[in-house]
């Protein structure tokens, strides 16, 4: 009935429309109206956890999940859904992640019981040099390293997906992109994240003429909130990868245009960056708490070690006795974090170019070393938290995250990035990818932070081919090698706080799955000297003593959603942190 509807002013008007009328033409809603509808839109996908038995599945986005529903209806297996879900959430969160980005996977493969990391992060170009992003005075140009050509590294996430699809897929690679083209296509609508992000970049987007013709109005506004986002060049570059696979990325027509535009834009990278893109499979990094297996990665990211290590610490504290979000608890995760925040700055890098002494900062003997410096009744002051020395000493290294399992004893988590807010807001015209800027990653010069306040250190000091210093922490976390929780979130250095802490509030204070992610955070990354904790943060009481004690406390957001899936008891659960458009599924 309504198909009659609409097709009667195109038969009397003799004009051309196809049915059902695409959402790119209808009107399109303004203002509050606008807002209520995106809204409801989500809440018709919202529930605290989706609960099922053969699959779960949580992403930081509304079609993303539905891409991975379609794929398991269609009998693809988990491999299939992920790289589903990648190509989709590239459409879905153009400020985030997409095909210009890279990111990182952490597989636990269900028949071999083998866990794989792969690292398809961005490298530095083969012509950037260890100052480039140093002003004449010798101090550090965040505006290059942040925005614009030069912040840009070499995209891995064609590579990433396509090699993990091809080694464990089992649909063909075209069935697997097609939600990623209908959404590309036919548009979504703009939503607070997105449209929060299109305002903040909105001037840089106005300097780059296909930024500006995707993401910015004839007036060069942001588009509102409910606009239909419709990427059509998007859509055909994908179309082109489906048919040819990476080849039309690294060496073929794709490539061209991001050569071209390099020249154009006197930037960094060249046909021999593409041509020598390799996505690398590492070993992950190792821990255990209480009985629990923790799998997470391994350097070129921080987040791995750094997970591990804030447990370790807090191994022997029994918390769960002391209170969820006590004082005492809160101090000394606090601290733990502190101490391996100061242990980041000093000996994390890319572990193809310096040592990183990886066992040393995850062993036992070295975190219960570590536990002996905090202080159980003041704050520590950073000037007094120095980095660790680790036994042997340097031994033989914006964002967005989705967690699956299955029935078969499969896990996956992933966590894939462009960098910062719609990275180095430039498009490379024609393709509709969105450049990352990656480079910001790395240190423009020790003791300089970069977009996440990160410190700057010699070890992650940019070199051609290198990868910069990271802090996602895709994570699964087994119980007698059976998978039980796989946990991810984007957010810069919070990462590492927010997934370390949703783990201990999930195995040591056994609290659900949903409120494990959802729960009031904390974050301290040693420098700067403060720390955060999520509004309206904890009981007043507990407020006054850490401020007693000597914190500086700021109660503000610690920016991550976090996505996690669990298996308990042969069902399967999936949670998406709802601060932000995340949904969960399950069957
Ligand atoms: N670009 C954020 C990170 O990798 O930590």
């Amino acid at each position: 009935m309504k198909k009659h509807i609409l097709l009667l002013p195109c038969l009397l008007l003799f004009i051309q429309c196809s049915v059902p009328v695409k959402k790119a033409d209808a009107p399109v809603p303004q203002g509050a109206e606008a807002y209520i509808l995106a809204k409801a839109e989500r809440a018709e996908h919202k529930s605290a956890e989706a609960v099922g038995t053969h699959y779960a599945v949580s992403t930081q986005g509304i079609f993303a999940t539905q891409a991975a529903k379609k794929i398991f209806a269609q009998k693809g297996n988990i491999i299939d859904a992920a790289v589903a879900v990648s190509f989709a959430i590239a459409v879905e969160r153009p400020h985030s992640t997409g095909l210009g980005g890279g990111g990182f996977m952490l597989f636990h493969e269900g028949k071999t019981k083998k866990t794989y990391a792969i690292d398809f992060r961005e490298r530095a170009p083969l012509l950037a040099t260890e100052k480039m992003f140093l002003k004449a005075d010798g101090t550090a140009d965040s505006n290059l390293s942040q925005n614009g050509i030069m912040s840009a590294g070499v995209p891995g996430m064609v590579a990433g997906l396509i090699e993990i699809h091809k080694r464990f897929g089992k649909l063909p690679l075209s069935k697997v992109i097609a939600p990623a083209i209908d959404l590309a296509e036919n548009g979504f609508p703009v939503y607070p994240n997105l449209k929060n992000a299109l305002d903040n970049k909105q001037e840089l987007l106005k300097k780059d003429p296909a930024a500006r013709e995707i993401f910015l109005d004839n007036k060069e506004k942001a588009w509102p909130m409910g606009h239909i986002l419709v990427q059509k060049d998007l859509a055909k570059t994908l179309r082109k990868i489906a048919k040819n696979g990476k080849k039309i990325f690294y060496n073929g027509e794709i490539g061209d245009a991001f050569v071209k535009f390099f020249a154009d834009q006197k930037g960094l990278l060249s046909k021999k960056d593409l041509l020598g893109y390799q996505v690398k499979w590492r070993e992950p990094v190792k821990g255990n708490y209480k009985g629990f297996e923790i799998y997470s990665m391994p350097p070129p990211s921080s987040g791995g070690i750094h997970v591990v290590q804030f447990l370790n610490q807090l191994e022997n504290d029994n918390l769960k006795e002391k209170g969820l979000l006590s004082t005492t608890s809160i101090n000394l995760a606090a601290q733990s974090l502190q101490a391996a925040f100061a242990d980041r700055a000093e000996y994390l890098g890319d572990p193809d170019f310096v040592n990183v002494p990886t066992k040393g900062l995850t062993d036992k003997e070295y975190a219960a070393r570590r536990r002996k410096e905090f202080s159980e009744t003041t704050a520590r002051p950073s000037t007094a938290v120095g980095h660790g020395f680790v036994v042997p000493p340097h031994e033989s290294t914006q964002t967005t995250h989705f967690s699956l399992m299955d029935d078969q004893g499969n896990a996956i988590a992933s966590t894939q990035t462009i960098n910062g807010q719609m990275g180095a807001s430039m498009v490379v015209p024609g393709t509709g990818i969105v450049l990352n800027n990656e480079m910001d990653d790395f240190s423009a010069k020790p003791g300089a932070s970069n977009l996440f306040g990160a410190i700057g250190t010699n070890a992650n000091a940019i070199v051609p081919k290198k990868t910069p210093l990271s802090s996602m922490s895709p994570t699964i976390v087994m119980k007698d090698g059976i998978p039980k929780l796989a946990i991810g979130a984007p957010g810069g250095t919070r990462i590492i706080s927010c997934v370390a802490q949703s783990i201990l509030n999930y195995i040591e204070f056994n609290v659900p799955l949903y409120e494990s992610i959802t729960m009031i955070r904390y974050h301290h990354q040693w420098l700067p000297d403060v720390l955060d904790i999520d509004p309206p943060g904890p009981r007043p009481e507990v407020l006054r003593d850490l401020e007693r004690m000597g914190y500086k406390v700021q109660i503000r957001e610690v920016p991550c959603s976090v996505m996690a899936v669990a298996h308990e008891d042969k069902i399967l659960k999936g949670a998406a942190d709802p601060r932000d458009i995340g949904t969960s599924v399950a069957n």
